[in-house]
């Protein structure tokens, strides 16, 4: 790790923050995903939640694939150099610097989660390209404008940036104050920018409906409580900007219309 991927990680090793008494989201996304950085209360809240909602663990691999799709599409054709990844989750396969340094070494990558347990394994998110850079910031998405002060050290904010946010909205239960967050992030970024979402939803027409158990179980025995959001409240979340095709899409289908829909919308937009 170089001095200046290490710079933000190395304040504190977030260990004295972690709770094991209570599932926390990072961890219990990572046992869906198949991973073994979890604790037995995330895999007790993982299980049920398996029971009450099966797709869960498809809608995990759905979002990263979205993911890998997104960061390909925008680095590969559209030559984005610069991602502020914030709601990061703990390092699983193709985070999301390996997929962008892969087709471009020079590729500047900044995650940004407020989880402890993400903190403690960020050193696997700062394995950088020598021609580029990984940082990690430990904040919350609500301190927008801190995100956007820290990541300057390592992001140039007069070039396009790529703001993405994955499955981290639907963590922050005022739709308001989301749209203030994404406001603030796309406000700090010039024209040529591009957003990227995913969010759970109730919609019945990608295979939500039945979701609704599943999240008030998780928002009685886990955190932070989650928050489903329609198709509508979605696209708010992309006002002022330009959906590329095809729009808000269920996030496996996006540009991949092969797939069955999981309730899990994506959306890249790019800033006018
Ligand atoms: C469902 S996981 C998604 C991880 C990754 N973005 C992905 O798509 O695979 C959500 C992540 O957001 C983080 N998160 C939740 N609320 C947050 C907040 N207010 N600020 C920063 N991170 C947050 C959690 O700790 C977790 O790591």
């Amino acid at each position: 790790m170089s001095a200046e991927n290490a710079q933000h990680a190395e304040a504190t090793n977030g260990t004295d923050r972690i709770r094991t008494d209570v599932a926390h989201n990072a961890r219990v996304w990572n046992f869906w995903l198949g991973g073994k950085d979890n604790y037995p209360v995330d895999r007790a809240v993982g299980e049920q939640v398996v029971e009450m909602f099966p797709g869960i663990g498809e809608v995990a691999r759905a979002d990263r694939a979205f993911l890998g799709r997104a960061v390909s599409h925008l680095v590969g054709d559209v030559g984005i150099r610069q991602l502020l990844d914030i709601g990061t989750g703990l390092p699983t396969g193709d985070n999301t610097h390996e997929v962008a340094q892969r087709l471009a070494p020079e590729a500047r990558v900044v995650y940004v989660d407020n989880d402890p347990i993400v903190l403690t394994h960020a050193h696997a998110l700062l394995t950088s390209s020598p021609e580029g850079v990984t940082t990690y910031i430990d904040e919350d998405a609500r301190n927008a404008r801190r995100i956007i002060e820290t990541a300057a050290e390592t992001l140039d904010f007069t070039r396009p940036v790529a703001v993405m946010l994955l499955g981290i909205l639907n963590f922050i239960p005022d739709t308001e104050e989301c749209r203030g967050i994404v406001r603030t992030l796309m406000d700090a970024v010039p024209s040529g920018s591009y957003l990227v979402l995913t969010h759970p939803t109730l919609d019945a027409d990608v295979g939500g409906a039945g979701n609704q158990p599943a999240m008030d179980f998780w928002n009685a025995n886990a955190t932070p409580p989650i928050t489903g959001r329609t198709r509508a409240e979605f696209l708010s979340f992309m006002e002022g900007l330009e959906l590329l095709e095809p729009g808000v899409e269920s996030c496996s289908r996006w540009r991949f219309p092969e797939a069955d829909p999981v309730p899990q919308f994506g959306a890249v937009a790019r800033k006018p």
